[in-house]
């Protein structure tokens, strides 16, 4: 059988997406960032500083500058626009991940997380386990809101709402960012107690820690009392439903009359958004590492209706632009 040209080169890149990833994780870890910062840098040089062979050096440069990772003209590499977030790349649900999701056969069919099964542990257990990764993974987490959690602000008014809960909330970056914008608001941070600690270190001596406090413990069992907004922030997309439901009425049970819940979270695309191929990957991704989902907008409503909460609203970021990183923002109230 003879293989079209087209289709090979549909097929290759799929064959060879795990030495994309191999070489962009090398690159990180070898923080490339870094030494491209500054000025353009030879291949012979870069060799030296990484330790690599020359013609391995330029085999290797050579796939990042098709990536656009790096640029690299005649014998001189510089850094592309990608090349400052190539730290990305060292979340640990991205590297350790990369061994686990050798088990994701076990896990379509029905078995327990390929997480589970490579390490013997969920997720948040293996975390807690290792505290050097924990803090990676609470970095990556504090990264991406900060580049990508901005986005909520022109969708959603915080300023009716005296005191803010941020259940999950990772380090506070979120409550951070409304803290400085809503000056009289106080916030609550809710995590684990592990990530409670290196919160508190963080924030000790930022002009709103008089206005933030901390409460450790697990959302399965606890939430706090005193808040007029709930919110859960890219932390459902990490259960199933039966896990995200108990999470909600969790928040519900301790709420007052009239507070408010507020759901962040990532949306499945329609198959024409720019995203599309992104979030279908992260989604197998996030089944894989611990059995969550990027929902769709009809499955967040869904979520929601199967909960004690009975009014809400809903915006979906990618109804008004097809680029936009799709965001869900859910609103419940408290009846
Ligand atoms: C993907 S991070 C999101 C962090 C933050 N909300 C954000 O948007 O950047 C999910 C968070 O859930 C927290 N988490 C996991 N299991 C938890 C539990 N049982 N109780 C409380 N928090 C938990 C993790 O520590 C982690 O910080």
């Amino acid at each position: 059988m003879t293989i079209q040209n087209n289709i090979a080169g549909k097929l290759i890149p799929i064959g060879a997406a795990h030495i994309i990833s191999q070489c962009a994780i090398i690159a990180a870890e070898h923080q490339l960032n870094t030494l491209l910062s500054d000025q353009p840098i030879s291949i012979r040089e870069i060799a030296k500083k990484l330790n690599f062979t020359v013609e391995g050096t330029w085999k290797f440069i050579r796939v990042l500058d098709a990536l656009e990772l790096v640029t690299l003209k005649e014998n001189l590499i510089t850094a592309s626009e990608l090349t400052p977030h190539l730290d990305y790349f060292l979340g640990i649900h991205i590297t350790d991940g990369y061994a686990a999701i050798e088990q994701l056969e076990a896990t379509l069919k029905g078995k327990e997380s390929s997480w589970q099964a490579h390490y013997g542990k969920t997720f948040y257990e293996y975390l807690n386990s290792y505290p050097e990764k924990s803090q990676i993974f609470t970095d990556w987490c504090r990264k991406t809101a900060n580049a990508w959690l901005t986005a909520v602000f022109p969708m959603y008014d915080f300023s009716p709402y005296s005191t803010i809960v941020d259940m999950a909330g990772g380090n506070g970056e979120l409550l951070s960012m409304i803290l400085t914008n809503h000056p009289k608001a106080h916030g609550i941070l809710f995590e684990l107690p592990a990530i409670i600690e290196q919160a508190k270190e963080q924030w000790v001596e930022s002009e709103f820690t008089q206005r933030l406090s901390y409460c450790s413990g697990d959302f399965f069992i606890h939430a706090p009392t005193e808040g007029d907004l709930y919110i859960i922030s890219r932390a459902l997309l990490n259960w199933n439903d039966t896990d995200a439901i108990q999470i909600i009425n969790q928040c519900y049970k301790n709420m007052s009359k009239g507070s408010k819940l507020l759901i962040i979270d990532f949306v499945l695309p329609e198959k024409s958004h720019a995203s599309y191929f992104n979030f279908v990957l992260s989604d197998i991704n996030l089944y894989g590492t611990m059995l969550g989902s990027n929902r769709t907008k009809q499955e967040w409503m869904g979520l929601l209706q199967k909960t004690q909460f009975h009014s809400n609203f809903v915006y979906n970021s990618n109804e008004e632009s097809m680029s936009t990183l799709p965001i869900c923002l859910l609103e419940a109230t408290k009846l």
